[in-house]
């Protein structure tokens, strides 16, 4: 075989400034043109701009570029209610309008299902979306330290590991959205202020700030942080490699929310829906569309807590709830018992594992609902298939993944019945839907 020899491809375009038109938005909301016969994305354009803008990379296959100045304004560009929108990694939409940002992330959903399941009509009912400010009930911040030892408390900067100094974070709860800098402060008063690696804010029953550190503080630096939460609306526990606990040393209590009618118990560490709102209408929409009876038996697969189940368990015959982590299968397990709900059990699996010899998975099973990480189900959606489940409700947090499992669902006689964009995510390009199938 002669192997000819390629030359690699010109890069001439790199520092250049140009103008140009932006199309659309790609599945990453960035703006999408072209140059030289070559895709370009550009960070922060929106479709129908005329923007200047200077390329940044340049790839064999495509182009990025950022954006200098915007020519012509696309209608739904508005301007960012947060200062640090420009320099910050936590949001990427807060230029486009809430309509916008919806229009988009359907329209990722559509070119997704399209793509990998080959349905270009889908069955959209009406968006789940609640107030898009303030509402994110739980956030890692990070802290770094600058050439002077200064703490830097805030988030990613966009594209990069370093930290950006925030004052104010928009989408945070209200009770920590303007705390940055009292805590930037507080960590530069430390003696043992590098030990402080990043903190955590939970507004829950008990509003809790979690220091993480990975050396010991000292008693002084200790005394320091029992005098700044003096006045303040919220509990500060301390984190380290082997225990969460309170400042005093006892171990730090449970917190817990509501959610129909039932009180989910949780510990700093666990997954909980960062919206808490839209997992009330998303939970409330997912008991309706599972048309729940009496004599239903569910499996709830990646359940966590048991955020779907205890409300699924108080309109049905059993629930079985399965999860990956034994701590939170324990809580879960729990949470139904101070609920008064003797009709679930909760399980430990690896659902992403190949050996799905699962022994609750059985034919007694009528009605499942999933809700797995970003990486999808594709071991239990096969599973699925085998057991000929009737009624499938997913929930998702990653289309591209949803669509890939839907169809193989589709493939095997499963007709897509409903589908709902819900906006747990406002102001960021990340995407939340619920799909429910239907065995035909
Ligand atoms: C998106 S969360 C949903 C949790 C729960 N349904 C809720 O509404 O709070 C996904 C859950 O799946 C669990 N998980 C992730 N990968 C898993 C796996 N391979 N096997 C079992 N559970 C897994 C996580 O620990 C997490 O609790």
């Amino acid at each position: 075989m002669v192997n000819f020899f390629k030359p690699a491809a010109k890069k001439n375009n790199l520092h250049q400034t140009v103008t140009i038109d932006i199309q659309r938005l790609d599945i990453n909301g960035d703006g999408v043109s072209r140059l030289n016969k070559k895709p370009l994305f550009v960070n922060g354009a929106l479709p129908d701009e005329t923007v200047a803008v200077k390329i940044i990379e340049e790839k064999s296959k495509y182009l990025r570029a950022k954006v200098l100045n915007v020519i012509t304004p696309s209608s739904q560009r508005v301007t960012p209610q947060c200062k640090h929108f420009y320099q910050c990694g936590g949001c990427d939409l807060q230029h486009l309008s809430e309509a916008g940002q919806l229009q988009f992330k359907q329209a990722k959903v559509a070119e997704l299902f399209a793509r990998n399941a080959n349905l270009t009509e889908l069955p959209w009912t009406d968006t789940l979306a609640t107030d898009p400010w303030y509402y994110r009930r739980k956030a890692r911040i990070g802290v770094q330290y600058n050439k002077l030892n200064e703490a830097i408390v805030g988030f990613r900067r966009k594209n990069s590991n370093v930290l950006t100094q925030v004052s104010h974070c928009v989408i945070l709860a209200e009770q920590f959205a303007q705390e940055f800098t009292a805590f930037t402060n507080i960590i530069n008063s430390l003696k043992t202020k590098k030990a402080i690696s990043h903190i955590e804010v939970i507004a829950a029953d008990i509003a809790t700030v979690i220091f993480r550190h990975i050396r010991p503080l000292t008693k002084h630096d200790t005394q320091l942080l029992e005098n700044f939460c003096k006045n303040k609306t919220y509990q500060l526990v301390l984190q380290d490699e082997s225990s969460v606990r309170l400042l005093n040393g006892e171990p730090s209590p449970l917190l817990s929310y509501q959610i129909a009618g039932c009180n989910i118990q949780f510990s700093e560490t666990d997954f909980v829906q960062i919206n808490a709102k839209l997992n009330e209408q998303m939970v409330e929409q997912a008991c309706q569309w599972l048309q729940l009876e009496k004599t239903d038996n569910v499996l709830d697969l990646f359940c966590g807590l048991g955020n779907f189940s205890l409300p699924i368990a108080k309109q049905v015959n059993s629930v079985v709830g399965v999860e990956g982590i034994d701590s939170m299968v324990a809580r879960a397990t729990n949470n139904s018992l101070h609920n008064n709900l003797n009709n679930s059990q909760f399980f430990q699996a690896d659902l992403n594992s190949e050996d799905t010899s699962w022994p609750w998975f059985n034919n007694d099973i009528n009605k499942i609902i999933l809700d797995p990480a970003r990486a999808g189900a594709l071991q239990v959606v096969t599973k699925i298939i085998e057991f000929n489940v009737p009624t499938v409700l997913y929930i998702s947090c990653d289309p591209a993944t949803m669509s890939r499992d839907a169809k193989v669902l589709i493939d095997h006689g499963y007709k897509l019945e409903k589908l709902a964009l819900m906006d747990m995510f406002a102001q960021t390009r990340h995407v939340e839907t619920m799909a429910l199938f239907k065995l035909i």
